[in-house]
This record gives structure tokens, sequence and C-alpha cells, in this order.
């Protein structure tokens, strides 16, 4: 029987970030004491946590680098659970390749280290949707990827790297005997609590707002950011603990979408 949320400590990697502010916010009003990871918690781009509320009683940060197992072991001490946000949402971060394989084994590991049964994994569609192979009317499901070469040869360096970064997770996660919850949010949107605007808003309302005239002629799937959060709590949670996938999408044109 798992502990009541009010006598849980959980962690977020990547807590400061777009999604991880709002699920650390959901994870508060849940009643859960949550330890946020940064690479630099005095950072001011992370003061906003502090003001969330409960976070003056329930909520600490911690420095922590997902190349770095031993900060990953500190943050995940005594931690009944842990969610894995944290990534560079970047095609061309010289680290990329490195957090996707590297930096997913070290969470796994440090968790199975720690003794923390469940993590949840934030993956992206971009791990599931390129692929031009598949059939558009298909239905995705868990047995869908990305198609690595195809990613690679129309440079889109980011799916390719959180494909890898998702299979990486399953692999490890099996070996260590973790309990993998995967939630696959598409293109997210919505309130951002964090001062530092993330790429997704850059590139998805910022841009036009400034001008940008011209958007793609594709159909996207778009999600509001506490679903998104509210989706990491619900998977983590017994007894609507899912086992598989928990994809999140609302679909839209370009079109509609900026109308
Ligand atoms: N936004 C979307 O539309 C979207 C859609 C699907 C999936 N996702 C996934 O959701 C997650 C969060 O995305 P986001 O949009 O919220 O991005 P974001 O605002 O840029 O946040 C990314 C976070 O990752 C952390 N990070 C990056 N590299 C790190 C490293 N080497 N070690 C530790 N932390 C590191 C950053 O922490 P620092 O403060 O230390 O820099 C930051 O807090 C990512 O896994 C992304 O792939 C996002």
């Amino acid at each position: 029987m798992a502990k009541p949320a009010g006598e849980q400590l959980v962690c977020v990697t990547g807590g400061g970030g777009f999604i991880g502010s709002s699920l650390v916010m959901e994870l508060l009003q849940r009643g859960y004491t949550v330890r946020s990871t940064a690479r630099n918690p005095e950072d001011r781009k992370n003061a906003h946590l502090h003001s969330l509320d409960g976070a003056q009683e329930r909520l600490s940060l911690c420095r922590a680098d997902v190349l770095d197992y031993t900060s990953l072991c500190f943050a995940f001490s005594s931690c009944d659970g842990v969610f894995h946000v944290a990534f560079p949402v970047s095609d061309n971060d010289p680290e990329l390749m490195a957090v996707a394989i590297d930096g997913t084994k070290n969470v796994i590991n440090a968790a199975a280290d720690m003794g923390v049964q469940r993590v949840v994994f934030t993956s992206s569609y971009g791990a599931v949707h390129t692929n031009p192979n598949r059939n558009p009317d298909q239905v995705v499901d868990e047995s869908c990827w990305s198609d690595l070469e195809f990613c690679l040869k129309i440079k889109n360096f980011y799916c390719y790297a959180k494909t890898v970064a998702e299979k990486t997770a399953m692999e490890e996660a099996s070996r260590r005997g973790i309990h993998l919850l995967v939630v696959v949010p598409s293109l997210t949107l919505g309130e951002m609590l964090q001062p530092k605007l993330n790429l997704g808003i850059e590139l998805l309302i910022v841009s036009y707002m400034k001008g940008k005239k011209a958007y793609p002629n594709t159909v996207s799937g778009y999600v509001d950011v506490q679903d998104v959060a509210r989706a990491h709590v619900l998977v983590y949670e017994p007894p609507l603990r899912m086992d598989a996938t928990s994809a999140l999408a609302q679909w839209y044109t370009g079109r509609s979408l900026f109308k």
C-alpha cells in the first residue's frame, strides 16, 4: 500500500523549467514534499518556485546535473518517487546526446541505488511522430517510435535524442527493476510560472507576437501545461496509475491554433 501524498518526498529533475514548475506546483497542491533539482539552485530563474503555495514548508532545491551521478544520488536520497523532467529542449545543445543516454542511465541507476521504486519519465511526442513511413491516419500507441535515421536525415536532433532517451529509460528501468511510467506530451502551451522563456513558448507564441508571419502547414498536437503536470501525478499515484505510456494531445492545425 503506497503512502499518502502528505507522507511522501518526491524529486523533480529540472523543476525550474516550464513543465517542471507546473509539476512542482501540482505536487505541492496535492500535499507532497518536493525536492526540485537545478544545476544552479541560486540562479534567479528558479526563484519563482519559492513563492508557490506550500513551498516554504515543503519545497527544497537541490543542486544536481543529470550528467553527475553522485549529485543525483544526493537529490534522490530518501525519496519515494522521482519525476525525471530535465532535458535540453534544443536541436543544438552540445550535451544533447550525453543527457539522452548517460543522463537517463544516471537517473534510473541513481534512483535504483537510492531505493526509489517508481520513476516517471517525461518523454515527448517527438519520440513518436517523426516517421515518414507511417500512415498519418494510424492511431499511435506504445509500439510507435520516431524513425531514428529519418530524424538524422532532417537534422531533427531533439526528436532523435528524445527517442533514444525514452528507449534508454525503458531498458535501464527493466534491468534495474524500476517501475517506469512514461508521459508523452505533445507541444505544450499554457501559463508560464518561470521567468525564463522556454523554447516551445518562444517558437509557438512569442515569435508570432513579434511579427513572424508564417507557420508550418501541418497538423500538430497541443496540450496545456497544467494537464501535462496532472498527467505526471496521475500515472504516479495508485489506483489511477497506468502501466503504459500516457500520451497527451489535442490536435490543431497551425491555422486553427492561431485564429
Ligand atoms: N515544452 C514542450 O512543448 C514539451 C513537449 C513535450 C515534451 N517536453 C519535455 O518536457 C521536459 C521539460 O521541457 P520544458 O519545455 O519545460 O523545458 P525547459 O523549460 O527548457 O526546462 C528544461 C529543464 O531541464 C533542465 N536541464 C537541462 N539540461 C540539464 C542537465 N544536463 N542536468 C540537469 N538539468 C538539466 C533545465 O534545468 P537548469 O535550470 O539546470 O538549466 C531546465 O529546468 C523535457 O524533457 C522536454 O523534452 C516538452
